[in-house]
């Protein structure tokens, strides 16, 4: 598989080399450097994997945003879900496709896989594995999932990890993108947000300025749909790929 190293040579980010055994996909600087105490220790895992903590930290659109993406999902889907997330929406999205569906899930970090395993407890067709979601492999999916991955990642990261989830879907396969979004100017929490990305979230701000189709390399193949929530603070942004044409001859 290829790991962060391989990424990091096509986008320019550094990485940081595994400090035991090899594990298939090393740890790219910007989450240890960042994103340390949220996703790599094993206090991150005892304070922020509950739902209410994750909803106090989305300001209370945790449970809509869930939904929002759900809906995409269809029972006896092929879904991949690029990176773990904290909460319940890795169990609940298993439970939406049902056992003639499979969930992929791929997570940089081997204690967050260890985690989602766990949370995976009893519904087979879901598999968490270590991967990079700039480098998913070979496979192609019905949807792919991207659930406040996106805001974390630096500029190059951002546009690998797009074209990776718009390449690995079937003709007429979905990429869900729910992220921040910039909020609108008279929104109360906006400031606040503000303060908390300057504080610790160095790449978050990017997505107040720019549709995430920037980020592709080629967005005219897809159609692409958004919608925001909390008054432009969040985004669900959908982007499909066209079905196969049935009159075409395949040679
Ligand atoms: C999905 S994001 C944010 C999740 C959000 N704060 C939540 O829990 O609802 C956090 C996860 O992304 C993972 N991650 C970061 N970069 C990644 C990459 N390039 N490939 C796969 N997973 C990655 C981290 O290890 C972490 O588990």
């Amino acid at each position: 598989m290829p790991g962060a190293r391989a990424v990091a040579e096509k986008t320019g980010a550094a990485v940081v080399k595994p400090a035991a055994a090899q594990p298939p996909a090393s740890i790219p600087e910007y989450l240890s450097k960042n994103y340390w105490w949220a996703y790599l220790r094993p206090a991150s895992l005892r304070i922020f994997d509950h739902k209410s903590v994750v909803s106090a930290i989305l300001w209370g659109q945790y449970n809509g945003l869930v939904k929002a993406a759900l809906a995409e999902a269809d029972q006896g889907a092929q879904v991949l879900q690029m990176a773990c997330v904290y909460g319940d929406l890795s169990p609940r999205l298993a439970q939406k496709i049902g056992p003639g569906g499979a969930l992929d899930i791929i997570d940089i970090a081997p204690i967050q896989v260890k985690n989602a395993r766990h949370h995976l407890a009893g519904l087979p067709w879901a598999k968490a594995r270590i991967g990079d979601a700039a480098n998913p492999g070979a496979q192609k999916y019905d949807l792919v999932l991207s659930f406040f991955l996106l805001h974390e990642l630096p500029e190059n990261y951002k546009r690998a990890v797009v074209d990776s989830a718009l390449s690995a879907l079937k003709p007429g396969g979905k990429a869900v993108f729910v992220d921040y979004h910039r909020p609108a100017r008279w929104h109360p929490l906006r400031p606040v947000q503000a303060l908390v990305f300057a504080l610790l979230e160095p790449f978050a701000k990017r997505l107040w300025r720019a549709e995430l189709a920037e980020f592709a390399s080629h967005p005219g193949r897809y159609h692409w749909q958004k919608h925001t929530r909390f008054a432009g603070f969040f985004q669900i942004t959908v982007a499909s790929s066209a079905p196969s044409d049935p009159g075409a001859k395949t040679v």
